[in-house]
């Protein structure tokens, strides 16, 4: 049966059974919290949460699904697909239970002359969630299924939610047997593949939020209704009415792969690897079509990621297949062909969409050559030096100059066996965004002029939604470059941007602005800064990475989550070290200012002395205590009065409104005014650990600290340091300040030893030295080079001593040596050499003139130096010469 007759016939029972055939909804999920269409149910969400009137009672529909948390399995197993066909039927409010169960057992068991799909009854099987007795009575009641075929699951299979707040309730699959080949008997709780699930029935009752994992939520409340969400995988049905073993073998989908041989020369079905391959390009290809048949197009964000990553994969995997020309001319259009029959609209658009794909194509097969040999250099070397990981510098440096997303590098690597330093990449690219962030601050007061600004405040402030939200739908209020408004900003520009609402937190109270995107139509724009320059107006100041924003345009707002958890642990760190200082060193150590980023914050506080390493070590136990306790985060308005009555912590020099934010941790332990995003409990910052205390100003310190993962990652290294230090002195941890401390004492013991020998050594050779002297002009001269030497008094004490024994005629004394690296040379004479008009001085400036210094002491002793050792010979010499010239 074809896949499109499937359809056909699903759409034709439920239409005949008084459902309305409502058309397939886009791909792009109507719903802003997920990026596709995930479920036949997706557009009926506001009908079962009973916040719009269900025009009809009963609906059906085969909606166009996509769901990537599995990508990588694609291919690999048989059940995995991207794109993939929901067939539905719906009821708000009208049948149930049994409803439901008995117009499946007809489609699914009634015969195919009937319009049925005919599959044979005894091969049926079906799992309810294991409280609910009315589904698995009703499933022996209405299709006499045998109790040993109706198995019972717990949340994690047999309960069904978006993965979002919305409707949830316990469900009940149909499942297939197909046969002892397949696998273990023991029905789908045994094994899944030889147990196919085709079709799932939810019964939708409940309203959830809390969403942490498919059996960990909260429900909130019954529906108004209850309602039926059931979603047969038509793909499924396909292959096991069309006699294949898979998805991607049916009519809608194998055409590619036939194309796939036609032009790599090889065969689906001789290798394995290759099988993989042709599965890829099969479902990736089919993928594409329909995402770009949707109006997505290939982008480094959101959807437009996914799909240029599906589509590159596909590529690959062509290349993989010994494939060098462009695949996509040769696979679209067989795609097209196949599917076609079921979405008109991608035969009459197919101009536009081929032209997005292979364009896309083409620009990653310049990016695959650039980058292939980069990477294959560096894996090469990796090999070569014995390393299993690819740096986290080489990932990024082929994301920033040759636009490798992370995902190709890390398969890239993969297929040449080697793993990638993801977490040394991520930091690079955090790196980088800081930059830009500290770049777009750097160059902020431009705006002075704040009368725009003013104007806009007095339209309206900008409602703030990040305390309850991360992202939200909004629109453009104003554009402004420069302070003044203008219409359109393009990619390349750096602009501020008004929203009328915001989940951004603007810098303040002490908290780092939020960091995230701007996303629209075909828009990215990349936020730097968020401040609020005249109170109540929220302004971004953002970098257009693509498209062109305008004023007016509908926009979605997205605050990283990831910066965000790091900035409320921050802040709530922040206020426990607060808390701690004040348990420690008592109400007077009160917080004058801080800063805090994701994993860093600093608190200046009024003392007046070092805090001693005890009190540094208190206050880190009493901030890490109350973060073990897990206490409380919670935050209320309040009139300014009521909270000084109820101890908050007000800021000197701020300024506060009538009505206050007052954040507590463990109730009264911690209550201060403040603005900022705080984490739910105290255990979610995890770790605090104190880096630093210095002054700053009289009366005031600081103490730095660092908080989260970050503060893991600090002491993870100084571990790692300690387990060095402990190898190299082969001394336990606990014995290392003993051991290192004994070792600088015997080393300033063994230099001063050393210093006295070679001292002594010196002045034996000052006898030889004297009688080495020559008659230079009239006078005798000594020159030695002595090499290395404690320090330029060695040199001295030499000089003095060899003049000591030369005499009451003329003599002149150079010692010459180098102290701490640098060369040295001390001159000596006596009165008879003075008095012929030889001043130590003069010469030893001489000498280091040709050093590449300068020189200079009294007229019977001086000292000169300079940078180049090499020079000492050549020093001698001019000194020589000047003696004799003299
Ligand atoms: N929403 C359910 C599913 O996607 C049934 O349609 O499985």
């Amino acid at each position: 049966m074809l896949t499109s007759e499937i359809r056909r016939r699903w759409l034709a029972f439920f239409e005949q059974r008084g459902h309305t055939v409502v058309p397939s909804a886009s791909l792009v999920s109507p719903d802003p919290s997920t990026l596709f269409t995930i479920a036949g149910m997706v557009p009926f969400i506001p009908y079962m949460l009973g916040r719009e009137t269900p025009p009809w009672p009963r609906a059906t529909s085969v909606q166009k699904c996509v769901r990537t948390p599995d990508i990588d399995e694609v291919g690999k197993t048989t059940r995995h697909g991207t794109f993939f066909q929901m067939n539905g039927n719906f009821s708000f409010g009208d049948y149930f239970k049994e409803g439901a169960i008995e117009y499946a057992w007809e489609l699914v068991t009634g015969s195919q002359d009937d319009g049925c799909y005919g599959f044979d009854p005894d091969k049926v099987w079906v799992t309810v969630y294991e409280e609910d007795d009315e589904a698995a009575a009703l499933w022996r009641k209405v299709a006499g299924i045998p109790e040993h075929r109706i198995q019972r699951r717990d949340k994690k299979d047999n309960y069904w939610h978006t993965g979002q707040p919305g409707p949830a309730g316990p469900c009940s699959e149909i499942y297939i047997d197909r046969g002892a080949a397949y696998g273990p008997e023991g029905g789908p709780i045994v094994d899944e593949d030889r147990f196919l699930e085709i079709w799932n029935l939810v019964f939708m009752q409940y309203a959830i939020d809390d969403v942490k994992a498919k059996d960990q939520f909260r429900i909130t409340g019954d529906l108004k209704s209850k309602n039926i969400d059931t979603g047969m995988g038509l793909e499924r049905t396909a292959y096991l009415l069309q006699g294949v073993d898979n998805l991607y073998e049916i009519d809608e989908v194998f055409p590619v792969i036939k194309a796939a041989e036609e032009i790599s020369g090889k065969r689906y079905g001789a290798d394995h690897d290759d099988d993989v391959r042709f599965r890829v390009v099969a479902d990736h290809v089919r993928s594409t079509l329909m995402l770009i048949g949707d109006g997505i197009t290939p982008s480094n964000e959101g959807r437009g990621y996914v799909l240029r990553r599906l589509l590159r994969r596909s590529v690959r995997a062509m290349r993989l297949l010994g494939v060098d020309e462009p695949s996509l001319p040769h696979l679209l259009p067989v795609s097209r062909d196949a599917m076609g029959q079921s979405y008109p609209e991608l035969v009459s658009g197919f101009d536009r969409i081929s032209r997005a794909a292979y364009a896309e194509e083409e620009a990653f097969r310049r990016t695959l050559v650039a980058g292939t040999t980069i990477l294959d250099t560096a894996v090469k070397a990796a090999k070569k030096a014995g390393d299993t990981m690819l740096g986290g510098e080489q990932a990024f440096a082929l994301h920033d100059t040759y636009g490798f997303p992370i995902d190709l590098t890390l398969e890239m690597a993969a297929e040449q066996g080697l793993k990638v330093d993801e977490q040394g990449f991520r930091d690079l690219m955090r790196e980088q965004r800081e930059r830009a962030r500290a770049d777009a601050k750097s160059k902020k007061g431009g705006h002075a002029d704040l009368t725009v600004f003013r104007e806009l405040r007095e339209a309206g402030a900008t409602p703030f939604t990040g305390y309850t939200e991360l992202t939200t739908a909004t629109t453009v209020r104003a554009l402004l470059r420069d302070g003044g408004l203008i219409a359109t900003a393009a990619a390349g520009e750096t602009v501020d941007v008004v929203l009328e609402l915001t989940p951004f937190y603007a810098e303040s109270g002490g908290q780092e602005s939020d960091s995230g995107v701007i996303t629209g139509d075909g828009l990215r724009l990349d936020v730097l800064d968020v401040q609020r320059p005249v109170k109540g107006l929220i302004v971004h100041t953002v970098r257009v990475v693509e498209g062109e924003v305008r004023h007016g345009q509908e926009v979605l707002a997205q605050v990283d989550p990831e910066w965000r958890l790091g900035a409320r642990q921050a802040h709530s760190g922040t206020h426990v070290v607060h808390a701690a200082l004040r348990e420690v060193l008592g109400p007077n150590a009160l917080q004058s200012g801080s800063y805090n980023k994701p994993g860093y914050l600093r608190l200046d506080f009024s003392w007046n002395q070092a805090l001693s390493a005890a009190a540094r070590s208190e206050i880190e136990d009493v901030a890490n205590r109350a973060i073990r306790e897990d206490l409380g985060v919670q935050w209320q308005y309040m009139s300014l009065p009521e909270a000084k009555e109820w101890g908050a912590i007000a800021l000197f020099g701020e300024t506060y409104d009538e009505q206050v934010r007052v954040v507590e941790i463990g109730g009264p332990w911690s209550r201060e005014l403040c603005g900022g995003t705080h984490v739910d409990h105290s255990s979610q910052i995890g770790l605090v650990t104190l880096t630093g205390e210095s002054s700053v100003g009289s009366g005031s310190r600081r103490v730095e600290a660092l908080v989260g993962l970050e503060a893991f990652h600090h002491l993870a290294k100084e571990r790692a340091l300690v387990a060095t230090l402990s190898d190299t002195l082969k001394t336990r941890p606990e014995d290392l300040p003993e051991r290192v401390a004994g070792l600088a004492a015997r080393l300033r013991e063994a230099e001063k030893e050393l210093a006295a020998i070679r001292t002594e050594r010196l002045l034996a050779g000052a006898g030889a030295l004297a009688e080495s002297a020559q008659q230079v002009g009239g006078v005798r001269l000594v020159t030695a080079a002595v090499g290395d030497v404690s320090s330029a008094d060695d040199l001295r004490t030499l000089a003095l001593e060899v003049r000591g024994r030369m005499g009451e005629s003329a003599a002149v004394v150079a010692a010459g040596g180098v102290a701490g690296g640098r060369p040295v040379v001390v001159v000596a004479t006596n009165a008879a050499a003075r008095d012929a008009g030889l001043a130590a001085g003069a010469l030893a400036k001489a000498a280091a003139a040709v050093l590449g210094g300068g020189g200079g002491g009294k007229p019977d002793v001086a000292q000169g130096g300079g940078t180049d050792a090499s020079r000492l010979p050549a020093a001698m010499d001019a000194l020589r010469a000047q003696v004799q010239g003299t």
